[in-house]
């Protein structure tokens, strides 16, 4: 694992809010054809990992850095235009347009470079707007979202609309996909669906950084995990060693955890 490419690094990253310090010198590296998962407990900072990864509220101190390249000083669409892109813990899509129509959004901002180029020449807008039908069914084609095109997103079950979360995401062409407690509220099969689908985006070679706390999806899912606590690091390796780890299991798995393992691990002898 070690020789395999970096594809994202953190260093000394530090978040300081008024009074707290929500993330204390944490370092870590995503590896390529790797899916490393970000766990721990509630408040632990793993959403204020993501948001200096992607830029949406900057580091205090400490650098991130993509494919070796600091970006940690980019504004966020910059971030999103080298291929970092994410999902939010809460939803945010615009709930009273349809699925295409989220999508079509997500996709804009790589096309509309020049409002200029559009006035002088319809055509051009009329073409690049096909172009980008076309790229936004394919992906809910790809995502099992097709049929569901037309429907308002306030109408769609919860699973359907984080689904297409990650379809709006997937529009801006991401080679590394930042996901935010993905499986969070969803119900067994929709879970199911969605690790099936996070599985095949990544076959597609869109590397993925995991925050879950659902830890059958993260056991399903991924080959490294960080564990954090309070801001700090506590532990980080393979799933199967973090599930043996002491201060991982006190910290946030709980004994309950511990107990259920072992009986899990008699009944399969
Ligand atoms: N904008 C903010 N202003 C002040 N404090 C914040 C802000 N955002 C987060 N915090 C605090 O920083 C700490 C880390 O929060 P964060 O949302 O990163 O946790 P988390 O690990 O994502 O938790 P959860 O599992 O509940 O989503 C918490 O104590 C939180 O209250
Ligand atoms: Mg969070």
């Amino acid at each position: 694992m070690e020789h395999t490419e970096v594809v994202l690094e953190v260093r000394n990253l530090v978040k300081r809010f008024e009074g707290l310090v929500a993330v204390d010198q944490l370092n870590f590296k995503v590896r390529k054809g790797r899916i490393h998962a970000l766990i721990g407990p509630n408040g632990a900072g793993k959403t204020t990992t993501v948001n200096m990864i992607t830029g949406d509220n900057p580091q205090t101190e400490g650098d991130v850095l993509f494919y070796g390249k600091s970006i940690s000083k980019l504004p966020v669409y910059a971030r999103a235009n080298l291929g970092i892109g994410r999902t939010f813990q809460n939803i945010k899509l615009f709930s009273t347009m349809t699925v295409l129509e989220n999508l079509l959004i997500g996709g804009q901002s790589k096309t509309t470079k020049s409002l200029l180029k559009y006035l002088a020449n319809p055509r051009i807008a009329q073409k690049e707007e096909q172009q980008l039908k076309e790229k936004a069914e394919g992906i809910l084609n790809f995502i099992g979202m097709y049929q569901y095109k037309d429907e308002l997103v306030s109408n769609l079950a919860y699973g359907r609309q984080k689904m297409t979360e990650l379809g709006r995401t997937l529009m801006g062409d991401p080679r590394l996909i930042l996901l935010d407690e993905p499986a969070a509220g969803l119900n067994p099969s929709e879970r199911k669906e969605f690790i099936d689908i996070i599985q095949k985006v990544f076959d597609q070679g869109v590397d993925m950084f995991l925050i879950e706390h659902n830890m059958d999806v993260v056991m399903n899912l991924s080959h490294d995990i960080t564990v954090l606590n309070f801001g700090c690091k506590i532990a980080e390796g393979a799933p199967k060693e973090i599930l043996e780890n002491e201060e991982v299991i006190s910290a946030y798995l709980g004994e309950g955890y511990r107990k259920q393992m072992k009986k899990e691990a008699e009944q399969n002898a």
